[in-house]
């Protein structure tokens, strides 16, 4: 019984260790990062992303931008508008992540 405890508990903290889809970024960094993502980012783009005094981020309004261009937008802000820049807060690989996020849609 206590074995069986003890081999769960080691599979659970292996689990854990696993990057789910974010290539590099751990579970409790990804879990911060999707709260930042509906509570700081929604404060502008809604909190379903469907858009307030910044743009929807919904799958199909980013569905003709590149990549490249929306991580330079969330590290690096849109001077001259409210977007503010991340990268004091977020490493690149970070902002890709929360792009593939808002691809795949934040619910
Ligand atoms: C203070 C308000 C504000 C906050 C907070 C904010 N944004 Fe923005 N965001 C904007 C505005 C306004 C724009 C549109 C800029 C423009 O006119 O080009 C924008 C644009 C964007 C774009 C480009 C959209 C497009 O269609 O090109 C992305 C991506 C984006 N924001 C992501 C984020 C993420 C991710 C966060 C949180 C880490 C965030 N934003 C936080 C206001 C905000």
């Amino acid at each position: 019984m206590r074995a069986a405890l003890s081999f769960g508990l080691a599979v659970a903290a292996f689990a854990a260790a696993l990057p789910a889809h974010g290539e590099g970024i751990d579970v409790a960094r990804q879990s911060y990062l999707a709260n930042l993502l509906t509570q700081d980012c929604g404060s502008c783009h809604g909190l379903t992303m469907k858009g307030g005094l910044g743009p929807a981020l919904l799958p199909a309004a980013l569905a003709e931008r590149d990549d490249a261009v929306l991580v330079e937008t969330i590290l690096d802000g849109r001077p001259g508008t409210p977007m503010p820049p991340w990268r004091f807060e977020l490493s690149q690989q970070e902002a890709a992540w929360l792009v593939a996020r808002l691809r795949e849609g934040v619910r």
